[in-house]
């Protein structure tokens, strides 16, 4: 399989970066396709654990190179902090390679980013705040400044305070907090210059490794129903985690790619504002967000919480041609008495067992569930699929049968080893 896709099924952090962290040990190269330092991606090794935001999650084997490609954002601040952080702890990112058509996030998103947000009262996106959706609506207006521009430290220099300037005075116009444009030159300047020896041309790159015969491992962040055209807008990030954009944001053609595994997990999570069909806002939702310590990686924000929905997986598959699903955090419900599985949505007299086209109708929708008996048992030494119990094997079962590609990868905690291969 040269070209896998690993991509979130859910509204994100799905454990996609344990799921990568595992696939990276038989890929030459790991290439993050969109999204920017709004990721927050987790691997546990042993006591180390590792969060990650903007450098592929298959940093920590030698053998990965690791690719930023031209669909992410990049922000010069968080990548050197990451790799500094890296490298203190004995992580080389010396091979780490920047698209040069990767476009660079500065003051301004974030300035922009917060001043929409507080713009939009009660109906706040809940967004990371990093400047995601300014920086990719820049390349849209295309005005964005380009990893490549780097190169030529003095037109990067001119281009940089030109658009600082201007910025300025438009942020100042709608009221918004003003920026300090010398002392952005002056930082994002010496950035540029560290930035330079790490970028290039890396759809050549990924072409060359791919016809010299090394597997290619593209990761995904945010997820499918995050995704700008998919997803639930206007409650989106501002770029195409869906496999398509594997496709846009590496320059890897469709006929390329093999292998699409969606993450998700034993239950759903959501972070920010948006509808949420099976969300639970009692005790057992508490219990979820405790056991299964869902708070943001990057912004330490407590995540809503709610069953698994098979209605958005089926959406999924056909949005992202899964061939299979990767299943975290199934020793999350270790202790619960009782599970249940999204298998429709009624509406208006009706059973909708496909997602509907208008997104309103998710606030109105009424979850249709099979309950399923507990397993009241740890599953944390459990690594083949006999040792499952059968109540959770038949979870398992369900999930397969009602979204309809099979799932191979269990996960049954939060280290590299706690997984089992299902199928
Ligand atoms: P990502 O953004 O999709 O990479 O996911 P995050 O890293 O933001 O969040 C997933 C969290 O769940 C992290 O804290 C992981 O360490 C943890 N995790 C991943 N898989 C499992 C699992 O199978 N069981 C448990 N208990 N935790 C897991
Ligand atoms: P990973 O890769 C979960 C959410 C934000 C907000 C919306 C838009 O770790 O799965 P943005 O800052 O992107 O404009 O915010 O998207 N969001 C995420 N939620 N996991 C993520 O990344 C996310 N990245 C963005 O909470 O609702
Ligand atoms: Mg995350």
């Amino acid at each position: 399989m040269p070209v896998t896709v690993v991509v979130g099924a859910q509204w994100g952090d799905e454990g996609k970066a344990k799921v990568i962290d595992l696939l990276s040990k038989e890929h030459g190269y790991v290439v993050r396709y969109q999204g920017g330092h709004n990721a927050g991606h987790t691997v546990v090794v042993g006591d180390e654990r590792y969060a990650l935001q903007l450098i592929p999650s298959g940093i920590l084997y030698d053998h990965v190179v690791p690719v930023i490609g031209n669909g992410v954002v990049v922000d010069m601040v968080t990548l050197f902090n990451e790799i500094d952080t890296l490298e203190r702890r004995g992580i080389s990112c010396a091979r780490l390679i920047v698209s040069s058509h990767a476009h660079l996030i500065f003051p301004w998103h974030q300035a922009w980013d917060a001043h929409a947000e507080a713009g939009r009262g009660d109906d706040k996106i809940g967004t990371t705040l990093k400047g995601i959706g300014p920086a990719y609506a820049d390349k849209a207006r295309r005005v964005g400044i380009r990893a490549g521009e780097v190169l030529d430290a003095s037109a990067f220099a001119i281009s940089l305070k030109d658009r600082a300037t201007a910025e300025n005075v438009a942020l100042a116009a709608a009221g918004a907090t003003v920026l300090d444009v010398d002392a952005i030159v002056e930082q994002f300047t010496v950035l540029a210059a560290r930035l330079a020896p790490y970028v290039g041309d890396t759809v050549s790159e990924l072409h060359d490794a791919l016809a010299a015969g090394h597997q290619l491992l593209l990761e995904g962040a945010q997820a499918t129903f995050l995704d700008l055209d998919h997803g639930t807008y206007p409650y989106v990030t501002s770029s195409n985690p869906t496999s398509g954009g594997a496709c846009v944001g590496t320059g890897l053609g469709p006929r390329d790619i093999d292998r699409i595994v969606g993450i998700t997990k034993a239950y759903t999570t959501r972070v920010g504002s948006g509808p949420f069909p099976t969300e639970l806002l009692d005790e057992l939702g508490e219990k979820l967000v405790d056991i299964g310590r869902e708070f943001g990686t990057v912004t330490g924000r407590r995540r809503r919480p709610g069953w698994i929905d098979c209605v958005m997986l089926r959406q999924a598959v056909r949005l992202n041609s899964l061939t299979e699903l990767a299943l975290t955090k199934l020793d999350v419900f270790d202790t619960f008495e009782q599970v249940r599985v999204c298998v429709g949505y009624r509406v208006g007299g009706t059973t909708l067992r496909h997602y509907p086209d208008r997104i309103e109708l998710l606030a109105d929708v009424e979850p249709v569930y099979i309950d399923m008996p507990g397993w009241n048992q740890s599953l944390a030494a459990v690594r083949e699929p006999g040792q499952l119990p059968a109540q959770a094997q038949d979870f398992l079962r369900l999930v397969e049968r009602e979204v309809g590609v099979p799932i191979r990868i269990v996960g049954v905690g939060a280290e590299r080893d706690d997984y089992l291969l299902w199928s």
